[in-house]
């Protein structure tokens, strides 16, 4: 048997799988110390190398399947494990639904609710590709910048994949640095977004790669070239062949939405969510709002009707133009958007005597920026409305608006990610 303190880099041991944590890795025990590793299940008995001992845990990898949990299946894709996108497709999706109740339930310390699904596969309107020096697309393999190149992703909608061979000959014919290509598809029409960012720009865009986008735009497929100012950021729009919007129907608006910004990844869940979002505030009197991290205004927009006024915040330019050409259409005089950073309004608000009973919050994974739960404290909110889709950060922010008084009254948890560890919550805090 091995020892806690033998448990360093490059041990071999037995590791019994107890359940899945944060990050989909399966979490057991050698000698009362806690070893984690990818690709698990609970039951699983797995031959484990470790790879990084902390203070309080170390991380494995496996190396085989001594003996199986029922909980497994045969991965579909078979770029599992080596590509950086999916980690739970070695559990069946009933399965991957319930390691995803019971870990919300264990953290939050609830009883378990059953996540609203939809589609296990194909269900997402947006992938992201890296380009390798080859020109082919692909995505990162796991934990490093090396490129798995692959002509498939079964999260991929068909629509998009099905670009894939026509985006390897753009980006050949282009003869350009091409560092990223975006793809994009609007609900219900089938009009598609192709955004390549670009490492230089010399300018223009060569006849065989335009004669290709000029063909492209003939099935509604609209090219956008970007020039890369930051790594994992779109810079500026340096080409675009015919201006145009995707259109993207939620809760019965349909919504203009551009190449840059924040859209929901899963049109069908994003639905439920928003649904949801609005019938809490159907239930009470119309209220005033002040909504932050609002992207485009996909919620705001869904709830204004049922509110008396939405404030929303919002810190990129396109997205807080598009909620407001996108209010204008809709006939919705009761909205307005703010552009900049979440805290530096909200203290603005604070000195101008703004007021509003309820609070909605939609922060990207790392949750309230440091210092906003504070800047909030004075404005005596009655209800919070959270969506998240990050557990470690929700329950951290949930400890802080405790502290001013605030209970958990309503939890809903929504299946947004399919394969993957993540998922979206919506958390509704009275007092
Ligand atoms: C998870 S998205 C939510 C968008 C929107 N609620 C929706 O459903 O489409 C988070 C948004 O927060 C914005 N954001 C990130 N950090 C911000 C900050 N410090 N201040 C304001 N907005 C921020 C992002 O640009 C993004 O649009």
């Amino acid at each position: 048997m091995v020892l806690n303190e033998e448990l360093v880099e490059g041990v071999r041991l037995e590791l019994e799988i107890e359940r899945i944590v944060h990050g989909g890795l399966g979490l057991g025990h050698v000698d009362g110390f806690v070893v984690m590793t990818p690709f698990a299940a609970p039951g699983d008995l797995l031959s484990v190398v470790v790879v990084k001992r902390r203070r309080r845990y170390a991380l494995a990898e496996p190396l085989a399947v001594l003996r199986a949990s029922p909980w497994r299946q045969e991965p579909q894709c078979p770029w599992f494990t080596q590509c950086g996108g999916c980690n739970l497709g070695h559990l069946a999706i009933e399965r991957q639904r319930q390691v995803k109740a019971e870990l919300l339930a264990s953290e939050l310390g609830l009883p378990p609710i059953e996540l609203k699904a939809g589609a296990a596969l194909r269900y997402r309107n947006k992938g992201s590709f890296h380009v390798g020096e080859d020109g082919r697309l692909g995505f990162y393999r796991r934990g490093s910048n090396e490129l798995v190149a692959l002509d498939h992703c079964l999260l991929l909608h068909p629509g998009l994949e099905e670009l894939l061979p026509w985006l390897e000959r753009l980006v050949a014919a282009l003869k350009l640095p091409v560092r990223q290509v975006i793809v994009q598809l609007g609900h219900p029409t089938t009009l598609r977004f192709v955004t390549l960012v670009l490492a230089s720009w010399p300018g223009s865009v060569p006849e065989t790669a335009a004669a290709l986008i000029g063909e492209a735009e003939q099935q509604g497929v609209f090219t956008f070239l970007h020039q890369a100012d930051k790594p994992h950021r779109l810079g500026q729009c340096v080409f675009a062949g015919t201006p145009k919007n995707l259109q993207v129907r939620l809760c019965g608006n349909d919504l203009e939405v551009g190449n840059a910004g924040f859209f929901q990844v899963n049109h069908e869940i994003a639905e439920h969510l928003a649904r949801d979002v609005r019938a809490v505030f159907e239930a009470g009197p119309r209220e005033r709002v002040l909504e932050l991290y609002a992207g485009m205004g996909a919620l705001t927009l869904t709830l204004a009707p049922v509110v008396s006024h939405v404030y929303a915040v919002e810190l990129v330019r396109q997205a807080t133009l598009l909620g407001e050409s996108n209010a204008e259409k809709l006939g919705l005089c009761n909205v307005t958007f703010r552009t900049g950073k979440c805290l530096t309004i909200v203290q603005r608000l604070w000195r101008q005597r703004f007021s509003a009973e309820t609070l909605l919050v939609d922060p990207p994974r790392r949750g309230l920026e440091p210092g906003l739960i504070d800047a909030l404290e004075g404005f005596r909110f009655r209800r919070v409305v959270y969506v998240s889709c990050s557990l470690p950060t929700l329950k951290r922010d949930l400890t802080l608006f405790g502290k001013q008084g605030f209970r958990l009254t309503q939890l809903k948890a929504y299946d947004m990610f399919p394969q993957t560890y993540h998922f979206e919550m919506l958390a509704v805090l009275e007092r």
